[in-house]
């Protein structure tokens, strides 16, 4: 098979809408990073879509609305606090959990009775789901196990002969996946996937969010989780990724002057001094600017060979967290703590 690239104009949102509508699969770009797509409630599209990735069947997909109008079509029991953020902070990176229609089969939520719905931000992608006429389920683009793609290019990387077209709409501008929450009750957000959109910016709508374990610790496969994606190794690239947490730069710079090998590389914030014994690339200096370049910044560290990285370690709390939960996910939970 021949990976179309497709541009974002009319024509070609029309042309991928008709792929999408015949059972195929195409890349489009989100606000977070870009999605593998196919038509949510047709079983066999969905199956090429866990092919394409090499992707463990019960990890579920997210499912992706053009508007509002299209949300119980797919999920059902949907709470009076969920009408409330889907106001605020759709279109945008947030994912909610509900109990799912029987219009999306199972292999699209992973064997679950739950489905994850998002409105992404993107007009391209809002604009191709409606031309599509149907949800599009969509996992991140990339091979499973890699970083998540934030341009065509890096989606053509790890999909270039697997899929019917990419349709490039330009870098992602979030650069991490949505923020997933689920419902524990009426008054309780429980996070199971950090995103941009933080606990701050959800805790003025209720009493009581939560963050699960999981976004902190390493889950064993046979673990039941609530998120079945938080179990799996993701995210990394082929260099081994060592988090340094160091009280400050000059402890960070002592320890990897010492323990630098041929193919050692570092990954700094955008203020720290250079390195001069060593090759640096920069990823930020907040969440944001970090979550916008963390996995670009993955797939360059192995286009120029590194083998070990270095890298300064981001916060722990606010839109921070989830550059730190990708980071920790990339290493194996493992970080050298000076
Ligand atoms: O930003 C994003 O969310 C991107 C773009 C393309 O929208 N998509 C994305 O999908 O990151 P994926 O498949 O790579 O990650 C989906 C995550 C997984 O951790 C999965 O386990 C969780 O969401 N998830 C999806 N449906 C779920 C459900 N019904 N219950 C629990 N977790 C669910
Ligand atoms: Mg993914």
């Amino acid at each position: 098979m021949i990976t179309q690239l497709l541009t974002n104009t009319n024509k070609d949102l029309q042309f991928a809408a008709n792929l999408i509508r015949q059972g195929e699969l195409v890349a489009f770009p989100t606000e977070t990073v870009y999605g593998l797509g196919a038509d949510a409630r047709n079983a066999e599209a969905v199956q090429k879509i866990f092919t394409a990735k090499g992707r463990p069947a019960d990890n579920p997909l997210i499912v992706h609305l053009a508007n509002l109008d299209m949300l119980e079509s797919v999920a059902k029991e949907i709470p009076s606090i969920a009408w409330t953020l889907a106001e605020q902070f759709w279109p945008g990176s947030l994912t909610m959990i509900f109990p799912k229609r029987k219009e999306i089969p199972e292999i699209t939520s992973g064997g679950l009775d739950t489905v994850g719905v998002r409105i992404p931000a993107h007009s391209a992608a809002r604009e191709l789901i409606s031309l599509s006429g149907c949800p599009i389920a969509a996992p991140s683009a990339n091979r499973s196990g890699l970083p998540s793609p934030t341009t065509a290019e890096h989606v053509l990387q790890d999909m270039s002969g697997r899929i019917a077209a990419v349709l490039d709409g330009g870098q992602c501008s979030g650069g991490v996946e949505s923020t997933v929450i689920c419902f524990d009750d009426a008054q309780t957000i429980h996070i199971l996937r950090p995103g941009l959109i933080s606990e701050n910016d959800l805790s003025p709508f209720t009493k009581s969010v939560y963050i699960d374990k999981a976004v902190f610790q390493q889950i064993s496969p046979e673990t039941k989780v609530s998120s079945p994606g938080m179990k799996y190794k993701h995210y990394s690239p082929k260099a081994k990724i060592l988090p340094v947490d160091a009280p400050d730069f000059e402890h960070f710079r002592n320890y990897v002057e010492q323990h630098k090998t041929n193919y050692t590389y570092c990954l700094l914030f955008d203020s720290d001094p250079e390195i001069h014994s060593i090759p640096c690339l920069r990823y930020g200096d907040n969440g944001v600017q970090q979550a916008h370049d963390l996995f670009f910044r993955f797939r360059e560290l192995d286009e120029l060979g590194a083998e070990i990285v270095y890298v300064r370690m981001p916060e722990k709390s606010g839109t921070s967290l989830s550059v730190y939960n990708r980071l920790m996910r990339a290493a194996g939970f493992e970080v050298i703590s000076l």
